[in-house]
């Protein structure tokens, strides 16, 4: 004897056979579920329009559209309706890579077993309930003022939220553009982690950090032999990224001479290695990101491809009452980080924090707390634990300061190593703009580029000057 179902649900039987259909509707007319039909993929989504279903039942082989191509709509969409693929005799393996690539909830072979019909039905609205539970959980979370790992309750960043929330679940590509440090990346995590690629790889390749001749080889990927040096064959950044999201970082600083080989790979979806011989599909998300204006940096048709949609990450100076709530989350995770107890910051230092201009912003909220974490260990961060210069107060309750030559103006004597004196020099700037590196990189009159090569190389020559490095 079949027990009823003890759910209702909203169900979308498609399928171009009509007896099928009828015998489907048949088996659960005596379940609590609203069943509508449709005839072809193209059909199904005109019903989804108005039809919000709890799951789909989809015959794969159908004229028109598809219950295949309906799946591969359905997750271009970032719809998770929980689907049910219906497979006919010899096309298990199109079932198969429904299930597995197109993240069907599961199969049914032909003929359908009403039991096993039922039972299946019963588990995908199930499922379907619990992701509507999470997402209103995370919408609610959301609302507090925290999306993943951003956190904002400013109306500014509360807009960046629901622009993550919108174009997230899209394949378009966005350009995130904002000053150093504001939490461009973050914003690119975040909207690959409300894509349907959020189980996918998130590949970063930052334009400005690479030596230029390099770009395209980690871009495209190389065969044995490419070029001199390339000893092996090895994938680049578009292949890795397959199936997830690729994040261009300072794509201001990309080669003029790579720009138009990178717009060709997007608009064809292949990349050819350098020395391959094949042309290889790609299927990632592209998400680029800028702390500059791109005016010329940038080939018209590639800032076309690339801004469809814009997402402008506002200076930390421009969302101050932000500064308590980020750095509230930020005192979490270092006390995490460092086993530390910090209980929270004292309202003179709030008070000092929001008069702060943060050229640095974020990163630099983020750096001058770590290091007043470190200082103070537990309870509460006092002015005394905040760095001199920037905030015009007290040396600390020790002195944390790496390099010491820093702490006062730079002192020119004969004789001094000239590596010594551009670190120092390269800090000093660094430190004067709270870390902000295009800033600092237009005082010491070099570019972007330049100076994350200088940075690279000084962390190099200090790794290897560390005893037991
Ligand atoms: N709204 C925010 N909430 C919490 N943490 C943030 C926020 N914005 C930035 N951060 C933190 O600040 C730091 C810098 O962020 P991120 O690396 O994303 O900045 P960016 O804009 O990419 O900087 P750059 O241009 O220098 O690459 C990170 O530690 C990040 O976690
Ligand atoms: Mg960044």
């Amino acid at each position: 004897m079949l027990q009823q179902a003890a759910v209702s649900g909203r169900i979308l039987i498609v399928d171009d056979d009509e007896r099928q259909r009828t015998a489907l509707a048949g088996m659960i007319a005596d379940c609590d579920f609203d069943i509508q039909v449709a005839s072809d993929g193209q059909e199904a989504l005109e019903r989804l329009a108005s039809f919000s279903a709890d799951v789909i039942v989809a015959d794969l082989v159908m004229p028109r559209m598809d219950g295949f191509e309906l799946l591969r709509q359905l997750k271009e969409r970032g719809d998770l309706t929980p689907a049910i693929a219906l497979t006919g005799f010899g096309s298990m393996e199109k079932a198969l890579s429904a299930v597995h690539d197109l993240k069907a909830f599961w199969f049914l072979e032909k003929p359908v077993e009403p039991r096993t019909f039922k039972i299946l039905l019963e588990r995908a609205i199930h499922y379907k309930r619990s992701l509507q539970k999470n997402d209103e959980l995370k919408r609610e979370l959301s609302l507090r003022g925290v999306l993943g790992d951003l956190v904002g309750t400013s109306p500014a960043m509360q807009q960046i939220f629901s622009l993550i929330r919108q174009v997230g679940p899209t394949s378009a590509p966005v350009l995130i553009c904002g000053e150093s440090g504001t939490g461009k990346e973050l914003v690119a995590r975040e909207i690959h982690k409300c894509s349907p690629r959020g189980d996918g790889p998130f590949v970063a390749i930052n334009s400005a950090a690479l030596p230029e001749a390099l770009i395209e080889s980690e871009l495209f990927g190389h065969e044995k032999g490419a070029f001199t040096g390339a000893a092996e064959r090895s994938a680049g950044c578009f292949e890795q990224a397959h199936g997830g999201t690729l994040f261009l970082d300072e794509i201001g600083e990309m080669p003029m001479s790579t720009q138009p080989k990178l717009l060709r790979v997007l608009e064809d979806l292949r990349v050819r290695r350098l020395g391959g011989k094949h042309e290889i599909p790609v299927d990632a998300r592209i998400l680029a990101a800028t702390s500059q204006e791109l005016g010329t940096h940038l080939r018209e048709e590639l800032y076309y491809r690339l801004s469809v949609f814009q997402i402008l990450v506002p200076p930390l100076r421009e969302h101050k009452e932000d500064i308590a709530p980020i750095a509230d989350v930020i005192l979490r995770n270092l006390n995490k980080k460092h086993g530390t107890r910090i209980a929270g910051i004292d309202a003179e230092v709030l008070d000092l924090l929001h008069r702060h201009d943060w050229p640095g912003n974020v990163r630099e909220l983020r750096n001058t707390l770590e290091r007043a974490t470190i200082i103070a260990g537990e309870g509460f961060i006092r002015l005394t634990d905040l760095p001199s210069p920037a905030f015009g107060v007290g040396s600390g309750r020790h002195n944390t300061r790496q390099s010491p030559e820093l702490d006062g103006p730079l002192v020119l004597r004969p004789g001094q190593p000239l590596m010594k004196i551009d670190e120092a020099y390269v800090k000093l700037t660094l430190e004067h703009v709270g870390g902000n590196r295009k800033r600092a990189a237009e005082m010491l009159g070099i570019s972007l580029r330049t100076l994350q090569n200088r940075i690279a190389a000084l962390r190099e020559e200090a790794k290897a000057t560390t005893p037991g490095a």
